[in-house]
C-alpha cells in the first residue's frame, strides 16, 4: 500500500528532536522555527514530558470515557487556573477541527439557531462544520457547501452588527490571531465591540485559539490582549506538545446534556499525561513570558531588514511579508541554512517556534536568515 499523496513533501526524514532542534536520518541538525506547525510548545523530547508519558504508558495507556479519569480532572483544574478561565468546563477531544466542530454544535444546541459567522481568509479545520467556516473554496467538497455560513470582512464591525441584528446567527467563530491567513491580528477595539454585539443578540462568541493559544502570543490566549472573555474557546496544537489532543472550554451558562457530545479517544490517559506535563513545564519555565520576550526581540530585529515589507505578530506567532514570493528563500533557508519555517499564501513567512526558543537561538536564526536575503 502507498500513502495517499495529499501534501507536497520536503525530501527530509526527521528522526529526532531536542528542544528547538530536530535532526534528520543523515545526522543534519535543523533549527525549528516552525514547531511542526505551531504544535511543539515546550520543546521536542523535554525530559519531564518524556518521563510523564512513559510513566503513564507503563501504567495505563487508555480506558474508555465511561469511567472516572482523574487525569482529565487534573488537566481541567490546571488549565483553568493557568488560562484565566477557572470556572469554565472542559470537554476533551483529539484535534483542532474536532474542537471547533463541537463548539459550533454546542452553540447551536444552546440557542437553537442555524447560521454561523466566520471571517474572510479564516481557517477552522477540515471536518464538515469547520471546513464550511473555512474561507478556502478549494477545500470544500460539494457535500460541505452550506448556505448557513457567512464570511464577514475582517475587522468590519458594521457588517457584523447588521448581520447579527437579525438574531439568526448561532455563533461567531474567530481566530485569536488568523494564522493560515498570514498572521492577521484583529483590532482590540473590534474584538471588544464583537463581544458586546454577541451578548446583545444572543450569539455565542467562539474563539478559535488552536494556533494562537496556549501561550504562543505571549498571553495564554491571544484574545486576552483585547481584555474580553469568550463564551467558548477551542484549543489544540500546543496542548499536548505533539500528542494529538484538543479541548473545548465552555462557559458555565451551557448545560451538559447526555448524548449531545461524545468521543472514544478524547482525553485518554496518555493524552492527559502529555497535557499535564505541558502545563507543568509552561508554569515552571515561565514559557508564556519567554514567548512574549523572545517574540518582541525577534520582531524588533526583523523590522531592521529593509527587504521585509511588513513584520507582524504577537509573541512567537510572527509573519514576515515580502513584496515577492518567498518560496525560494524558504527553501534555501531549509536546505542551505538548516532552518524550518512556515509559509502562508505566496508572500508571507510564518514563524511558530517552540515557546522555549532562547534569545541566543533567535540570534542564530537571524544570522542564517540574513544569509538568504
Ligand atoms: C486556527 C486553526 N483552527 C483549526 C485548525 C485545525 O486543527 P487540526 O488540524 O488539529 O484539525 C487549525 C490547524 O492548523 C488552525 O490553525
Amino acid at each position: 500500500m502507498k500513502l495517499f499523496d495529499v501534501f507536497p513533501l520536503f525530501d527530509i526524514n526527521i528522526v529526532e528532536g531536542k528542544g528547538c532542534y530536530v535532526y534528520d536520518d543523515k545526522g543534519n541538525e535543523y533549527l525549528d522555527l516552525y514547531g511542526g506547525h505551531a504544535v511543539i510548545s515546550v520543546g521536542h523530547t523535554h525530559p519531564y514530558y518524556v518521563e510523564k508519558l512513559t510513566g503513564q504508558l507503563n501504567k495505563l495507556g487508555f480506558y474508555s470515557n465511561s469511567v472516572i479519569n482523574k487525569l482529565q480532572q487534573e488537566v481541567a483544574q490546571k488549565l483553568g487556573e493557568q488560562c484565566g478561565y477557572p470556572d469554565y468546563f472542559l470537554f476533551l477531544i483529539n484535534s483542532g477541527a474536532e474542537a471547533n466542530e463541537n463548539a459550533i454544535k454546542l452553540a447551536s444546541f444552546h440557542n437553537g439557531r442555524k447560521k454561523v459567522m466566520a471571517f474572510r481568509k479564516a481557517f477552522h479545520g477540515r471536518t464538515s462544520a469547520t471546513v464550511a467556516a473555512t474561507d478556502t473554496p478549494a477545500y470544500l467538497a460539494p457535500v460541505n457547501i452550506n448556505p448557513n455560513y457567512v464570511f464577514a470582512p475582517f475587522n468590519d464591525i458594521e457588517f457584523v452588527k447588521k448581520e447579527l441584528a437579525t438574531k439568526e446567527y448561532s455563533s461567531v467563530l474567530i481566530e485569536g490571531i488568523q494564522g493560515v491567513a498570514g498572521i492577521q491580528i484583529p483590532d482590540d477595539s473590534f474584538m471588544k465591540q464583537l463581544r458586546e454585539v454577541c451578548t446583545q443578540t444572543g450569539t455565542i462568541l467562539i474563539l478559535d485559539e488552536i494556533q494562537s493559544g496556549y501561550g504562543r502570543s505571549g498571553k495564554f490566549f491571544a484574545h486576552q490582549y483585547a481584555g474580553i472573555e469568550a463564551d467558548i474557546i477551542t484549543v489544540a496544537k500546543g496542548i499536548g506538545n505533539g500528542f494529538p489532543m484538543a479541548g473545548v472550554l465552555i462557559n458555565p451558562m451551557f448545560k451538559a446534556v447526555y448524548g449531545q457530545l461524545g468521543t472514544t479517544f478524547g482525553g485518554n490517559h496518555l493524552a492527559c499525561a502529555a497535557a499535564i506535563a505541558v502545563l507543568d513545564i509552561m508554569k515552571d519555565e515561565k514559557l508564556i513570558d519567554n514567548a512574549y520576550n523572545v517574540g518582541e526581540y525577534l520582531m524588533q530585529e526583523l523590522r531592521k531588514f529593509p527587504q521585509i515589507k511588513d513584520v507582524r505578530g504577537r509573541g512567537l506567532m510572527i509573519g514576515m511579508e515580502f513584496d515577492e514570493p518567498v518560496k525560494e528563500k524558504r527553501s534555501r533557508l531549509l536546505f542551505e541554512e538548516k532552518v524550518f519555517t512556515g509559509a502562508t499564501g505566496t508572500h508571507v513567512f510564518r514563524l511558530l517556534p517552540p515557546l522555549c526558543l532562547t534569545i541566543a537561538q533567535a540570534d542564530v536564526f537571524l544570522e542564517r536568515f540574513k544569509k538568504i536575503l
